[in-house]
């Protein structure tokens, strides 16, 4: 096991951000911490990255203690946090130089692994330019090169994706996925981005108010909402009525309209809504994991959430320019 997460808590307070969580993570794997914005997700990754200390439970990283060989645990792993810290007015090598020397990196392998670092998010032709006039994208990538750097074997990414437009967000998991295979270590990157982690990662575990409330790979979370949700916008519906019928999962409430859970709408919707009677419009898709958050929390996670943070005024600074 790569990771094993033990009861881990964080309470500021009254308020418990992380709430006795338990998962282990195999070598190799690219895992997802999935959860709305104040989820926990950042707190915990800071526990693991021995930034803040956790309230009780503990982690093993590598099979070292977080709590008691920190400087061990520290050497394991990468990071590449939400706020940027590549530094503007340096160019993009002498950050990656500067990196080796506080990680200690051998002079004789510096040059070796400053060159593949770039090559692997491709930036080698700019790494002589200084990072100011990097891009969001360009300075998220440069972070991930930096941080594997001294060859971790746990890459922790918190929110590689949020804040960039559509397209390099697409790039970066391209990036992620390449890095995983390629350099053979454990991903734990957390989104809310429900359908980015449905994507890439191998298992994910859905979060909320600190708790673990699923744990498994997205096919077998999507599975387990039992076939397609179909959304109906109506003045009324008899939900007693919908649900007596066989084929109906479940139904819910929400953002004004009814999610319907069914078996098979591509045969079975002509009798759903003859049942419902008068609707104003259909939506039918096969389950997300967004589906998955919303049946066991009973509410969806919005992508205005991401608004806010260091990156989205990057990136709407860029495109004013
Ligand atoms: N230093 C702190 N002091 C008090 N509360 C905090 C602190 N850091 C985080 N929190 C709270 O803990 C909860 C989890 O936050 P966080 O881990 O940042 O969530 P996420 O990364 O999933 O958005 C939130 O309610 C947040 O306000
Ligand atoms: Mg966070």
């Amino acid at each position: 096991m790569s990771l094993i997460i033990q009861n881990l808590t964080k309470r500021y307070g009254e308020l418990t951000a992380v709430d006795n969580l338990n998962i282990e993570v195999e070598a190799g794997e690219i895992f997802g911490l999935l959860g709305p914005n104040g989820a926990g997700k950042t707190t915990t990754l800071s526990m693991l990255c021995c930034i803040i200390e956790p309230t009780s439970g503990t982690a093993k990283i590598n099979g070292f203690d977080i709590k008691t060989q920190k400087s061990q645990v520290r050497k394991s792993i990468g990071i590449v946090f939400q706020q940027p810290s590549v530094d503007d007015l340096l160019t993009a090598k002498e950050n990656l130089e500067l990196h080796c020397m506080l990680y200690g990196v051998e002079q004789g392998v510096r040059q070796k692994r400053i060159d593949e670092a770039f090559s692997l998010v491709e930036l080698e032709d700019r790494e002589n330019d200084l990072v100011k006039t990097y891009s969001g994208g360009m300075r998220k990538r440069l972070e991930i090169a930096r941080a594997l750097i001294h060859r971790p074997s746990v890459l922790f990414l918190d929110e590689p994706t949020t804040g960039l437009d559509p397209q390099t967000r697409e790039h970066m998991w391209s990036y992620i996925e390449r890095l995983a295979a390629e350099v053979q270590m454990t991903v734990v990157l957390t989104t809310h981005y429900m359908e980015e982690a449905d994507a890439l990662s191998d298992r994910v575990c859905i979060i909320d108010h600190g708790k673990r409330i699923a744990l498994e790979t997205p096919e077998k979370l999507k599975a387990q909402m039992g076939g397609d949700v179909v959304y109906v916008q109506a003045q009324k519906i008899d939900e007693k009525k919908v649900k007596s019928l066989s084929f109906v999962r479940s139904i819910k409430k929400q953002d004004g309209k009814f999610a319907i859970t069914m078996k098979d709408a591509g045969k079975n919707l002509q009798k759903l809504l003859g049942k419902i009677g008068c609707v104003e419009s259909v939506d039918v898709h096969p389950a997300s994991l967004n589906d998955v958050f919303i049946k066991y929390t009973g509410k969806s996670i919005r992508e205005e959430e991401a608004a806010g943070d260091y990156w989205t005024r990057v990136m709407n600074s860029e495109k004013k320019e």
